[in-house]
């Protein structure tokens, strides 16, 4: 634990426990009846204010925060609440927040579990109520922590790209296991999934991220540009070739060549570019001479591929060739939370670039974005949202402003909370079926405590025949 036990800790009591809490909370009364409250369980840290409360954090790094959110200099509001939210989520984005509000500012404590908190819990404190919340919250973080070592031991190639879903975690699993090795890897998804995004992440967390990373745009080139375009041609190959010139399949070397597009490839095309991944050399336009390059192909398509085959239009042969593994980008509207987790970062991203200020989303727009189908995917809701920054009347972002029906609904909390509730029951009965029952194994599987599981199954009424 090192020096966790700092100015701010309580007295210990005979089993020290050893887990960090910290509770932002200005009014000294509360603060004390919490230290009382929590200490048997936690190492208490209490903060009055905002750099307090970043100073505790720097220092201990608690997994579980109790926040108040009308802090000084908003006592009534919840601006300062929200914006210490958004300070420890930003830079400790596995930390649970568990938000306090009063009765009168329910709507503040919704949007701070849509802007990431864990949950809320009403004013007056209910100390039991409030001790099952953390708990849960805790075995959680455990959870969390220990697929995160288990499953992403060096993802940092792929920070850029923003997965909360199940799926798509599944997704970036895969390309990390795949981007070191020298693999052909094709990419399917629908229009704005983010294909190219993946290619240029597993470029980036393989071994040749020193060399080149060259995109071609199959569907983008007049089908007679395309072979030059690719393999480069001799000066005189036809007229206009005053100069040698490379293709691209050149300029990859010791790179990845990603071949966007690659269902638009025409048939005459897709037989060369065969013979190049059978040989690994090629001729430029003209020439005669065999030139070797050495480079890994990375392809795409929102095509169907295997259709396209049965009909014809693409070369069998060649799709074994691209496909040495192949990863399936899933739509938004099939990656549970995904569309708000985006929509945020994309919101953070323009208002600051386009100097908005602070900007949020009105609870209207966050039911409409998780409500909306996204036919254009990631691409339609960065777009959506960049137009909505640019055009907003204020800083809250309305349905009308993403260009979305406003559907009057108020239950995007409810959908939230539901989702979380399915995750961890998810999380429990795939850890049971994986080891046919067996509680002790499910425990350790699910890195909490035998006593844990038993109250968690309870919690959520899951039936497990115990062996
Ligand atoms: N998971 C994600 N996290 C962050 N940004 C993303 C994510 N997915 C997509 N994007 C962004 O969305 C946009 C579209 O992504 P990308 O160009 O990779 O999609 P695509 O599948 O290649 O689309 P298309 O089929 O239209 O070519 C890009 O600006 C990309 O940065
Ligand atoms: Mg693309």
């Amino acid at each position: 634990m090192g020096d966790t036990m700092g100015e701010t800790a309580t007295a210990i009591p005979a089993e020290a426990p050893t887990r960090d809490l910290l509770v932002v909370e200005d009014d000294a009364g509360l603060q004390s009846q919490m230290r009382w409250a929590m200490s048997n369980d936690f190492v208490v840290h209490v903060a009055g204010d905002r750099s307090e409360a970043l100073n505790i954090m720097e220092r201990h790094r608690p997994s579980l925060v109790v926040l108040d959110l009308g802090l000084p200099p908003d006592p009534d509001g919840a601006t300062e609440g929200l914006g210490i939210l958004d300070s420890i989520l930003a830079e400790y984005p596995g930390t649970k927040i568990v938000v306090a509000s009063g009765n009168e500012d329910r709507n503040n404590a919704i949007k701070a579990v849509s802007f990431g908190a864990y949950d809320f819990f009403g004013k007056p404190v209910d100390i039991d109520q409030l001790r099952l919340i953390l708990e849960r919250a805790w075995q959680l973080h455990v959870l969390e922590e220990e697929n995160r070592r288990l499953t992403c031991p060096s993802s940092k190639a792929l920070d850029g790209i923003i997965a909360a879903s199940s799926v798509m975690l599944d997704v970036c699993r895969v390309v990390e296991r795949v981007a070191p090795t020298d693999v052909s890897l094709l990419i399917m998804g629908e229009s704005g999934t983010g294909k190219e995004m993946f290619a240029r992440a597993v470029h980036n967390c393989s071994g040749r991220v020193r060399g080149p990373f060259v995109a071609v745009n199959c569907a983008a080139i007049p089908e007679n540009l395309l072979e030059s375009e690719l393999f480069g041609y001799e000066r005189g190959a036809f007229t206009g070739a005053v100069r040698q010139t490379k293709g691209k399949v050149e300029q990859a070397k010791n790179g990845t060549l990603f071949l966007d597009e690659i269902g638009d490839m025409p048939m005459a095309l897709q037989a060369k570019l065969l013979r190049f991944l059978q040989n690994r050399t090629f001729q430029r336009l003209g020439g005669r001479e065999d030139i070797t390059v050495d480079l890994r192909i990375v392809s795409a398509t929102n095509r169907n591929l295997a259709g396209m085959i049965a009909q014809g239009g693409f070369r069998e042969d060649l799709f074994f060739r691209l496909n040495e593994v192949c990863i399936t980008v899933p739509p938004l509207r099939e990656r549970e939370g995904d569309a708000l987790v985006l929509a945020h970062t994309f919101l953070h991203r323009f208002a600051e670039s386009y100097r908005k200020g602070r900007m949020d989303f009105s609870q209207g727009a966050l039911v409409a974005l998780s409500n909306y189908a996204w036919p254009g995917n990631v691409r339609e809701l960065e777009n959506r949202i960049k137009r909505a920054v640019v055009l907003a009347q204020d800083n809250r972002i309305t349905p009308a402003d993403l260009g979305l029906a406003d559907s009057g609904e108020n239950d995007a909390f409810v959908t939230l909370r539901q989702a979380r509730r399915k995750a961890e029951v998810d999380a429990i009965q795939k850890a049971l079926a994986s080891c046919h029952n067996n509680l002790s194994r499910a425990a350790k599987i699910l890195g909490v405590s035998r006593p844990t599981l038993y109250s968690l199954l309870a919690a959520y009424d899951i039936r497990a025949a115990a062996k």
